[in-house]
């Protein structure tokens, strides 16, 4: 085992973002992500999610501040596209390929692997994300779920050891939302790093090893999900999941 493998996955050191237009939309980020871990960052639309993970990614340029992927600049860190693979909310955004089965296809052929092997991948990532049947259909004529699936087929058959999912369950149904649970769920067994952001925390925050609270760009509160639960203030505008309904009459998220 080399050093690079005590150093934090994502290390975001004191970054910041304003937007030409003023707005300030991160301020004076500081927070590592470990190897193995599953983190959810919560906050509400607006709230700074996406940009903060697509600075970690290397896919944004912050106006101060630093990001590292195990201790190596973004920018330079030549491992990060292969070992980090990232969910967009807009699926459609993602699609390279003509059919499924080309799509998944991509990444591997890029690593420049023996066709076998690309292959081989290929074949077991359609299987695990449930896309065998639907391996020659062209991508864009898939349902919303099966479009954030086959994003994940690609990561899997690029043999990403990390994933970032922006707000996985956003415009599926009951079903969809299972299926990206099972995912979830895969992935964590398997020792992938997992970044989940959303503000959809009653799917899911069962399997957040950390919750990281951020509210107007700012991290408010991270820890343990019940701690950091606990503490939450109204004006974060994050629901707290951990609510039950016992009767009809119940169902409202309005107090
Ligand atoms: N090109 C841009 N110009 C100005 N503001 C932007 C731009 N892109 C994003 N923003 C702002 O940055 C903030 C954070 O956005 P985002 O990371 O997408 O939030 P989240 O993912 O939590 O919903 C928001 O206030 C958003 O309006
Ligand atoms: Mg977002």
């Amino acid at each position: 085992m080399g050093a690079s493998h005590c150093k934090p996955l994502f290390s975001l050191r004191a970054i910041s973002h304003v937007f030409p237009n003023g707005n300030k939309a991160l301020s004076n980020i500081t927070l590592d992500i470990q190897e193995g871990e599953c983190l959810f960052i919560a906050g509400s639309n607006g709230s700074g999610k996406t940009l903060l993970m697509r600075i970690a990614c290397g896919l944004f340029e912050p106006s101060s501040g630093e990001a590292f992927f195990r201790g190596t600049p973004v920018d330079k860190a030549r491992d990060l596209r292969s070992s980090v693979g990232m969910v967009f909310q807009d699926a459609d955004s993602q699609i390279v390929g003509e059919t499924v089965v080309e799509d998944i296809a991509f990444g591997p052929k890029n690593l420049r692997l023996p066709k076998g092997e690309v292959e081989e991948r290929t074949r077991s990532a359609l299987s695990a994300m449930g896309l065998t049947e639907k391996r020659d259909y062209p991508p864009r004529r898939l349902s919303g779920g099966e479009k954030r699936r086959l994003a994940v087929a690609g990561i899997l058959a690029m043999g990403c050891s990390a994933i970032v999912m922006d707000e996985p369950f956003a415009n599926l149904d009951y079903q969809g939302v299972v299926q990206a649970l099972e995912i979830i769920k895969r992935m964590k067994t398997e020792g992938k790093t997992l970044v989940i952001l959303t503000h959809e925390l009653e799917k899911a925050l069962a399997y957040a090893d950390r919750l990281v609270v951020l509210d107007k760009g700012e991290i408010r509160d991270q820890g343990k999900a019940d701690e950091a639960l606990d503490r939450l203030v109204p004006s974060y505008g994050i629901r707290d999941p951990r609510t039950s309904y016992t009767c009809a009459a119940d169902c409202t998220w309005l107090g």
